[in-house]
């Protein structure tokens, strides 16, 4: 696939960035890995409004971490909404700052940059009122509203740290994530709305702090006006705007003080919380806003995630608002009212830039090219991808029907961990190849390490790490820094493991291949094996679970559990087990299964498929033999290897038939 030819890209001209050629890209890395605090200085004081500039850049270093958080700019003083309105409602006051389009086409609002400051200091204002203060945790449970993003900008005004949940997480994952910050207010709205649906937001919270969890108050944003029955803790959206004085001056925050928690999923059945704080964050989401995709004044952004993951942090809220951008929410999903909703969308409000994901690229294309061609799309300039590895048929469609062959793509690829853009294509100077993510951005060092932990200099495969540290990464996971060190550090010295597998070729250019760890990837959604494995277990109706991966042609990996019926629903004869195998898995077991998960993760948490056998692959020290399952779930049960060093070599063979 170095073979590829790569295609130059198209949006060069009148371009206004630092790197719009490679030559540039050459020199802006170069200055950046060999003076990285001269070159991070420089970023931020271009492009943050700081209330005391930084005089310092990074303290420590991938070896005292395992000790301290490193940091950035630790002497500096800001706000970050300072940065992402206060300057643009000074400047540009009627420029749009959150171009909203709700679920049913006709439904939109535009908040100007005046506006978005003025319901962000009258929210933080009542927030305050309500007792919340600095270092407070709050966790927002919303929809695709803009009062998501006026109540994450209120707590940042506050230097109160919000911890987003996904609302399509179940209450239990909710609940865990309240008692893991202890947080002291939850923000959420009536319902969703998405696809015609209506998401009960209100309902979940309720379930999820049926024991209180220490929360005090529960503010409810009306989106549908169908709330449940009101608690003594609850409070209305317009009651808190109304209380106290709006907050007029931003909280001073040193640049290291967190801006927020956002749990993600890790190889063990616990999420983590990881910590981002304030003047890292914002410097490296804004700076790899307008490098990557060549932000000018004029652009319409339109990242169509979900502001309960981190790119609709850091490319919906912080990075487009810090660059005084227009920034599209998007409440609806891309097949509502039909396959062409993105591309209605795009002609409606005159879309510059999409950002979107390679599960909906896939499924796009697979309804026929005639929903995107019906509309113009002559808006675009670029179009982005994230969140999985893209193919190179489905970056081939997006680039050719989607962009007609005009537009430039850009595959990002990063992590929560990241904070923001780590390795991609430049808009404006980085030839692209189809399924590539290409070069890693002035700053990011990837570092290859083979089977033998040996480092691949040039072309090869293995294991993906960071070698030099950059102002957006995570700091510490919440409460467990030995955790962040552990998960992180301990894979090779000195690095940061991103848990991704990743081959260079020729041109030095990146193939992310996906994860090698027990992190799944289901249409973008991030999810740990354990977490279901822990969620079929606690259902009792199987002994043991274990889950894998396999590849699935529109949401980028499915997810297979090979689960161990409890011994009293199999006959004891072992020539029966394969028959009773098959037969003891009803119908009843399986939706008991899906509702498990459903429950304990959320409803994005689907089982594709479930086997079940006689008994899990172990090896002699009793770990399962994950590798061995994968082969079988991705179809290749001839492909599995040395299974020697199982306990029992035959439990193969009944694997095999049970998966047949
Ligand atoms: C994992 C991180 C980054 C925001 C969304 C996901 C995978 C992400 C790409 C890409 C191949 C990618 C990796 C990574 N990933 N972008 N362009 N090409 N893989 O954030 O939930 O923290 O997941 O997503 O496996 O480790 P996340």
């Amino acid at each position: 696939m170095s073979e590829t030819v790569a295609v130059p890209p198209r949006v060069r001209e009148g371009s206004p960035s630092a790197v719009a050629s490679m030559n540039d890209w050459r020199a802006e890395w170069l200055r950046a890995c060999s003076d990285p605090d001269a070159f991070w200085l420089g970023v931020t004081r271009d492009r943050i409004a700081w209330q005391t500039p930084p005089t310092e850049g990074r303290r420590g270093d991938f070896t005292s971490v395992r000790e301290r958080p490193l940091t950035w700019f630790a002497d500096g003083v800001l706000n970050v909404t300072e940065s992402c309105i206060d300057r643009h409602a000074a400047a540009t006051p009627a420029k749009i700052a959150l171009l909203w389009q709700g679920d049913e086409p006709d439904d939109v609002r535009r908040v100007t940059y005046r506006e978005l400051l003025e319901v962000t200091e009258r929210f933080a204002g009542g927030l305050r009122a309500l007792g919340v203060g600095k270092g407070d945790r709050v966790i927002i449970y919303m929809g695709m509203v803009p009062e998501a993003a006026v109540a994450m900008l209120a707590c940042a005004r506050l230097g109160a740290i919000h911890s987003v949940v996904f609302g399509g997480f179940s209450a239990e994952a909710l609940r865990d994530r309240v008692r893991d910050c202890a947080a002291r207010v939850v923000i959420t709205q009536d319902e969703g709305l998405r696809g015609g649906r209506r998401v009960p937001l209100k309902a979940t919270v309720d379930t999820a702090l049926m024991d209180g969890e220490g929360v005090e108050n529960v503010v409810v944003y009306r989106r549908t006006g169908d709330a449940p029955a009101a608690s003594a803790r609850d409070m209305d959206w317009d009651a808190v705007c109304a209380l106290g004085e709006p907050l007029r001056r931003a909280v001073p925050c040193a640049a290291e003080d967190p801006l927020f928690i956002l749990y993600t999923s890790g190889s063990t059945g616990r999420p983590k919380g990881v910590v981002h704080t304030c003047g890292g964050y914002i410097t490296y989401t804004a700076w790899t806003h307008a490098l990557v995709f060549d932000l000018r004044d004029d652009d319409v952004f339109g990242c169509v995630a979900d502001v309960g993951w981190i790119t609709g942090h850091s490319y919906i809220v912080y990075g487009p608002l810090a660059n005084g951008a227009t920034s599209v929410m998007f409440e609806s999903t891309p097949m509502h009212p039909d396959p062409g909703r993105y591309w209605e969308m795009i002609d409606r409000h005159g879309i510059t830039i999409l950002y979107t994901a390679p599960t909906a690229i896939r499924a796009l294309a697979a309804r026929g090219d005639h929903h995107v061609t019906r509309h113009s799309r002559a808006s675009l300039r670029v179009l982005g991808t994230v969140g999985e590895p893209i193919n190179a048929d489905a970056w081939r469609w997006y680039h050719g029907v989607v962009g007609a062959g005009r537009c430039t793509v850009v595959d990002t690829w990063w992590q929560t961990e990241t904070g923001g853009i780590c390795i991609s294509a430049i808009a404006p100077a980085t030839p692209p190849k189809p399924g590539s993510a290409t070069l890693p951005l002035p700053g990011i060092v990837p570092v290859l390490l083979g089977t033998d932990d040996r480092v691949i200099r040039g072309p090869g495969e293995g294991r993906l790490f960071l070698a030099q540290p950059w102002p957006g990464q995570a700091r510490t996971v919440w409460g467990d820094h030995a955790r962040f060190v552990a998960t992180y550090f301990d894979e090779a010295p000195d690095l940061y493991f991103t848990g991704d597998g990743c081959r260079r070729d020729g041109d030095g250019y990146h193939w992310i291949t996906g994860r090698v760890d027990d992190v799944l990837n289901v249409a973008g959604h991030r999810m740990g094996t354990a977490e279901f494995e822990s969620a079929l277990v606690a259902s009792g109706e199987v002994a043991e679970a274990a889950v894998v991966g396999f590849p699935h042609e529109i949401r980028g990996q499915g997810v297979h559990a090979f689960v161990v019926l409890p011994a009293d629903t199999l006959d004891v004869d072992r020539s029966a087990l394969d028959a009773a195998c098959r037969s003891a898995l009803d119908a009843a077991c399986r939706s008991a299964l899906d509702a498990a998960c459903r429950s304990a993760i959320g409803a994005h948490a689907r089982l594709d498929r479930v086997t079940a056998i006689p008994a899990l692959p172990k090896t002699r020290s009793g770990k399962v033999m994950r590798r061995i399952l994968r082969s079988i779930a991705r179809g290749a049960p001839d492909d599995l290897g040395d299974v020697s060093t199982l306990s029992d070599p035959s439990v193969v063979e009944a694997i095999k038939a049970a998966a047949r």
